[in-house]
């Protein structure tokens, strides 16, 4: 069994519970083409404020969101509490670029807090330590106004340190104004430009651990070489090949990922991902040993659109037969060989295995080393036994399995879920 390197933070139901709801959500919900949009197209502040002057999510209901999260087998969320653009969803007392502040009139991170909480998900924030609105931030080559022709100037009046104050600010605003949090996602630095000084990432996150004892971590303050600078690994829009090592040792790991290519709401984006190919991603991920943060950029009226909701219910019909496999479950223990077109995950507390058949094979899967060790298979959609057993002997000069090879027989016809699983009691 693989074990990963232990964590500061508190990662022992993180690890459990595997899959969570990513929320990106602010201003750039209405331009509706990218929440990268101020840096990609340039837009001076006072075009961007259209957007602050129009924000008005009248149909916000974090009940809703909450209920789609839960629904899919979501465990946890983090949200976006200020991203890129400065804009905070909360009401901070630090600043007047704020949720209340916009035709909105009020902090839009109580509610939702709330409304997860209720339905038993486990909080966390992510916060943008890059601010292309605060004053103070640095103009840099990332930055909204890198293209001024004035930027030396801007730069001779700001202070980067009072921005890291304003930023340690906040952060404790989050961390003693909504109860637990269990996750804090900082993004995120790039040195040489901005990195651990400008954050003043050590303090930033021993402060963080003081106020929330237990809180996981995650890898972007730019202090992966310092022992507890982090607790998870999390790349990003990619999947890895195998478990996450960091020199050489497994670690606790995360990937977020989207289901169209943009974090923010996107109107017009077409490469969204089938339920298929989503429900495929959540179990590759757990049979490497990680988490899957699958994300969802609600809109400017407050709603997660149809194209998502209709993914996090096809996920969610998966889930609900299938989640076994899923929670409690980790990559299978070493010497158990994966058999063709599958994805094996393990429960270590119940000792079972579960095989992913993402090809439906022709009546017989063969998975070597395993002949004898296995008291009962079934499909876990609808626990109907699965025989085991050998080839008969007929065929068996043709078939070629060695002795220790486990022969499941299963219905020609694949049973009617986007990936069948075989649930295998070990012996
Ligand atoms: C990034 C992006 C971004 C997104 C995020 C999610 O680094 O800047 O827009 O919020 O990662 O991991």
């Amino acid at each position: 069994m693989v074990r990963p390197k232990p964590t500061v933070g508190d990662t022992s139901w993180f690890v459990r519970d595997r899959f969570g709801l990513f929320i990106h959500w602010g201003l750039y919900a209405l331009p509706a083409r990218h929440e990268w949009v101020k840096h990609v197209e340039q837009i001076p502040d006072e075009q961007y404020d259209v957007y602050f002057r129009h924000f008005d999510p009248d149909l916000y209901d974090p009940r809703l969101w909450a209920e789609a999260a839960a629904g899919a087998g979501m465990k946890y969320f983090v949200v976006t509490t200020k991203h890129h653009d400065g804009f905070c969803l909360w009401d901070s007392q630090l600043t007047d670029y704020k949720a209340p502040n916009t035709p909105c009139g009020k902090d839009l991170i109580r509610p939702m807090v709330e409304a997860f909480r209720e339905r038993g998900l486990r909080v966390g924030f992510y916060h943008s330590v890059i601010d292309w609105h605060h004053p103070d931030f640095v103009v840099d080559n990332l930055h909204s106004m890198r293209g001024r022709p004035d930027r030396e100037a801007l730069n001779a009046t700001r202070d980067q340190t009072r921005y890291a104050a304003y930023l340690h600010g906040q952060v404790r605003e989050l961390l003693t104004g909504y109860g637990k949090i269990d996750v804090l996602f900082y993004d995120f630095s790039y040195p040489p430009e901005k990195g651990r000084n400008d954050w003043n990432s050590l303090e930033l996150l021993k402060m963080t651990r003081e106020l929330q004892p237990g809180i996981i971590v995650n890898d972007r303050l730019d202090l992966q070489d310092v022992e507890g600078g982090w607790d998870i690994r999390t790349p990003e829009q990619f999947m890895p090949r195998e478990w996450v090592q960091v020199d050489g040792q497994p670690v606790v790991w995360e990937t977020c990922q989207t289901f169209s290519g943009s974090w923010g709401y996107h109107r017009d984006e077409a490469s969204w991902k089938s339920v298929e190919q989503l429900v495929q991603m959540l179990i590759g991920v757990v049979s490497r040993g990680g988490n899957l943060l699958l994300n969802v950029g609600p809109t400017g009226r407050g709603e997660f659109d149809d194209r998502a909701l209709e993914r996090l219910r096809g996920m969610g019909e998966w889930m609900k037969r299938h989640s076994r496999s899923i929670y409690g479950c980790t990559q299978a223990p070493d010497g158990i060989p994966c058999p063709q077109d599958c994805r094996l995950t393990y429960n270590p507390e119940t000792n079972r295995l579960y095989v992913h058949i993402f090809a439906w094979p022709f009546v017989q899967l063969h998975i070597d080393g395993l002949a004898g060790k296995v008291a009962y298979a079934q499909l876990l959609n609808d626990a109907s036994e699965v025989k085991m057993g050998e080839v008969p002997e007929h065929q068996a000069s043709m078939a070629g399995p060695s002795p220790d090879t486990l022969t499941l027989h299963l219905p020609v016809r694949k049973p009617d879920v986007v990936v069948p699983v075989v649930e295998l009691f070990l012996k």
